[in-house]
């Protein structure tokens, strides 16, 4: 017999009845939006533009190998063995001094490595939510997130976005009438997932205002900030921050180098890090040691143009964003609307004339297409008729094919 509370009420059911329960009451989450993305099972020619996949072209593979040698050579016994939670003191240095080019001031105590930037959000919900509290997300927001954090059943109170992000008057009445202050606020300010909206730099530093007022914690997610194609990202909120430090800030290596090697970082004060590393031995004990010794020594070698790469990266993202963007223009004008993304994976489509996402998705299937539909990036109703586009994985001519086919479904 299992107790479990549900919206507040404590429920017992035998076993069965609980798997029952979880079947039926979880929200498919990101896994399931990506199932339900994904080409059917033997279709020859599905162009997915579901998943937010880094093109595999780009990962930097004889420079990763000769790093992956390298650290076993010089570091091989050490990081075959048990490690810190904090990760290695040398990478911690090296997260600091790339922040510090982002303007962001941390010292190595304050971050700690985790196994992709998803970890941190998940070790960020154990150490900041008790059942039942209030979190503040953007709407839509990044599913992976949500998923993260319903485990402590809360409350999502959402905060819509406009063309320069997050809308902070929504925001403030938001906080003025909630039932509880939430525990902290979701943000992704920067080419955010799904919208693409970049938080404009005077809207930076009205949120922080608002929350040294309210005394609201921050949770700044920040993995498309290399990622910009027009003009360089706007410094993230965590460099505006004042000494209150309420601005806690994840990173990761995934999109800029490879999603595979699962390595991100938080960086957060001493006080939430103390709980944070707690947490973190708690899950892994550490991320992969090797692991970040190879990317430690990618960097430091010599061998390897991190400049030069993140040039390569953008300009390869840039096209793509344009093809797609293009490609919207002379097909799908007056079948939805979107904005023209400045950085990061994605486009944001409202759909026109009340049509639904998970209405047209098997005719986009059939058209040879798919895409993630907009109610996943929600935590309650919200983007029935909005679906996400990410352009990433596939070359311009897939992706000018890929919209023709999404415009022949939106028409069928
Ligand atoms: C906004 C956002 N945060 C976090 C992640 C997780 O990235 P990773 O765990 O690979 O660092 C993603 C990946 O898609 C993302 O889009």
């Amino acid at each position: 017999v299992t107790t479990r509370a549900v919206d507040g009420v404590r429920q017992t059911t035998d076993a069965r009845g609980f798997a029952r329960w979880l079947s039926e009451s979880r929200d498919p989450g990101l896994s399931g939006a990506l199932e339900e993305g994904a080409p059917p099972p033997g279709t020859a020619d599905i162009i997915s533009m579901a998943a937010g996949l880094p093109a595999p072209e780009l990962f930097p593979l004889e420079a990763l190998s000769a790093a992956f040698a390298r650290a076993f050579r010089d570091d091989g016994p050490s990081c075959l063995q048990y490690g810190s939670p904090r990760g290695l003191p040398a990478l911690r240095v090296l997260v600091c001094q790339q922040l510090a080019a982002r303007g962001v001031v941390a010292t190595p105590d304050e971050v700690m490595i985790t196994t992709g930037s998803s970890q941190a959000l998940d070790l960020l919900g154990r150490v900041l939510l008790d059942a039942g509290d209030t979190v503040a997300v953007e709407a839509p927001t990044f599913p992976g997130a949500l998923d993260a954090w319903r485990s402590r059943s809360p409350r999502f109170l959402t905060v819509p976005l406009d063309d320069d992000g997050l809308v902070v008057e929504a925001l403030e009445e938001a906080l003025r009438t909630a039932p509880e202050p939430p525990q902290f606020l979701y943000t992704l300010p920067t080419f955010q997932n799904p919208a693409g909206v970049c938080l404009s730099a005077h809207r930076r530093v009205d949120l922080l205002e608002l929350s040294a007022k309210h005394n609201l914690l921050i949770v700044e997610d920040d993995p498309y900030f290399d990622l910009w194609y027009d003009q360089p990202s706007p410094p993230p909120i965590r460099a505006l921050m004042d000494a209150r430090k309420h601005v806690i800030y994840v990173g990761s290596f995934s999109k800029i180098l490879a999603p595979g090697l699962r390595l991100g970082y938080v960086v957060a004060d001493r006080a939430v890090m103390k709980h944070l590393l707690r947490a973190k031995a708690a899950a892994d004990l550490h991320s992969v040691g090797i692991v970040q010794s190879a990317l430690l020594a990618l960097y430091t070698s010599g061998d390897f143009d991190a400049l030069a790469h993140r040039a390569l990266v953008r300009d390869l993202y840039r096209a793509r964003r344009d093809a797609v963007c293009a490609a919207l223009e002379v097909h799908v004008q007056g079948g939805a609307t979107w904005r023209r993304p400045r950085g990061g994976f994605f486009v944001w489509l409202e759909l026109a004339g009340g049509v639904r996402a998970d209405s047209l998705m098997p005719r986009a299937k059939t058209a040879g297409m798919s895409f993630l539909s907009g109610r996943a990036f929600y935590p309650y109703a919200g983007g029935e008729h909005a679906l996400r586009l990410s352009f990433s994985p596939s070359s311009p001519p897939r992706l000018i094919s890929g919209v023709q086919r999404l415009a022949q479904a939106i028409a069928a």
